[in-house]
């Protein structure tokens, strides 16, 4: 089983509907995945389930059928992780469901990274909780890949999910915060897998079983939606373009290719691009775009865009488990 998280500190930019069309795109090519909702605003979960079904686990005091009731007993300090629910959503994929109380975890575990350090057990098994409950239910659903979405942060969450994932792609737009956005990241993933290899070797339970931390990027996806009417094309490649040398020295560490573009960039995985009202179409019937029917609403040009998202969709399924592979 392979883990790869969509990833980026820039809000916004369009991860969470990435995540939920590669998974069904995954799905669709006849890929088993888990996907993981670390987010607490879990706004994977909500695109996932329908609206009763929501209602009703939410609803649940005890052992609420998310990713919070994993880490109740090791935060109650009563015990380890325990059993998640996993949504069946099709016979391919399945859904750990997001929770806004995954929040109130985020002092736990900035205290117990520290910890750490003092070979303290109780602190590694915080830290390894969701590594170990996504082996877990990956296994048990039978998953080869799990998608992970996660809030546009560095908090104690995403360090925690980071460094139990295998790839990350950056989902970004072209524009100014984004590049300062891209070398935030590059840095941030350098100093969380120095400090996580640090504390690896300290762990003093053999049975634990820790997340190795060596996340490897694999590349950028350029979210062309961002591109705004009053601001023309032109700007939006003068950003996009200074993408590939900030990804090799931010995030590769490694020096910059002279006179690399987004089209001959080998880390550029995609240039997405907007869909226009297929995004609200989608969301109304619970599907993603490329599975929109001339019933669902979709016809003429429409349709013609929504065949055309599949092909987007599949090619991006493909290069990125090439790289993969
Ligand atoms: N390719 C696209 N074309 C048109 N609209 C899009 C596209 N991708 C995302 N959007 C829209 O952009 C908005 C933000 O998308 P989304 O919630 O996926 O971003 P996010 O990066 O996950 O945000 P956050 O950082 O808050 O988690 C949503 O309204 C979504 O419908
Ligand atoms: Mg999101």
């Amino acid at each position: 089983m392979k883990t790869i998280i969509f990833f980026n500190n820039k809000g916004g930019v369009g991860k969470t509907t990435l995540v939920y069309h590669f998974t069904h795109m995954m799905a669709e090519m006849g890929t088993k995945c888990l996907a993981v909702d670390l987010d607490p605003q879990s706004n994977l979960t909500a695109m996932f389930l329908p609206d009763e079904e929501l209602e009703r686990i939410y609803a649940q005091d005890f052992n609420r059928e998310t990713l919070i009731s994993g880490i109740k007993p090791l935060d109650r300090g009563v015990g380890d992780i325990a059993e998640v629910k996993v949504h069946q959503i099709s016979a391919y994929i399945g859904l750990l469901a997001g929770d806004l109380e995954l929040s109130l975890f985020e002092d736990k575990l900035s205290a117990n990274w520290s910890k750490c350090v003092d070979q303290d057990e109780a602190a590694f098994r915080i830290i390894s909780s969701f590594y170990r409950i996504i082996q877990i239910q990956a296994e048990k659903f039978g998953a080869e890949y799990c998608i992970i979405d996660v809030g546009p942060n560095f908090g104690a969450l995403n360090r925690a999910t980071i460094i139990s994932a295998d790839y990350v792609v950056v989902p970004m737009a072209a524009d100014l915060f984004s590049l300062q956005g891209l070398k935030n990241l590059g840095d941030r993933l350098i100093t969380w897998k120095t400090e996580w290899s640090e504390r690896y070797s300290r762990n003093k339970t053999p049975d634990l079983v820790l997340p190795h931390g060596d996340i490897k990027p694999i590349g950028y996806i350029v979210m062309q939606h961002g591109i705004k009417e009053r601001r023309p094309v032109l700007s939006y490649l003068k950003w996009a373009n200074r993408i590939p040398a900030i990804f090799e020295e931010f995030v590769l560490k490694i020096p910059a290719t002279p006179n690399k573009n987004i089209e001959n960039d080998e880390y550029c995985l995609a240039l997405l691009k907007h869909y226009h009202s297929l995004i609200p179409m989608a969301m109304e019937v619970r599907k993603p775009i490329f599975l929109l029917k001339p019933a669902d609403g979709a016809i003429g040009a429409h349709y013609q865009a929504v065949l055309s998202a599949k092909k987007d969709f599949k090619q991006l399924v493909e290069i990125i488990l090439s790289k993969i592979d």
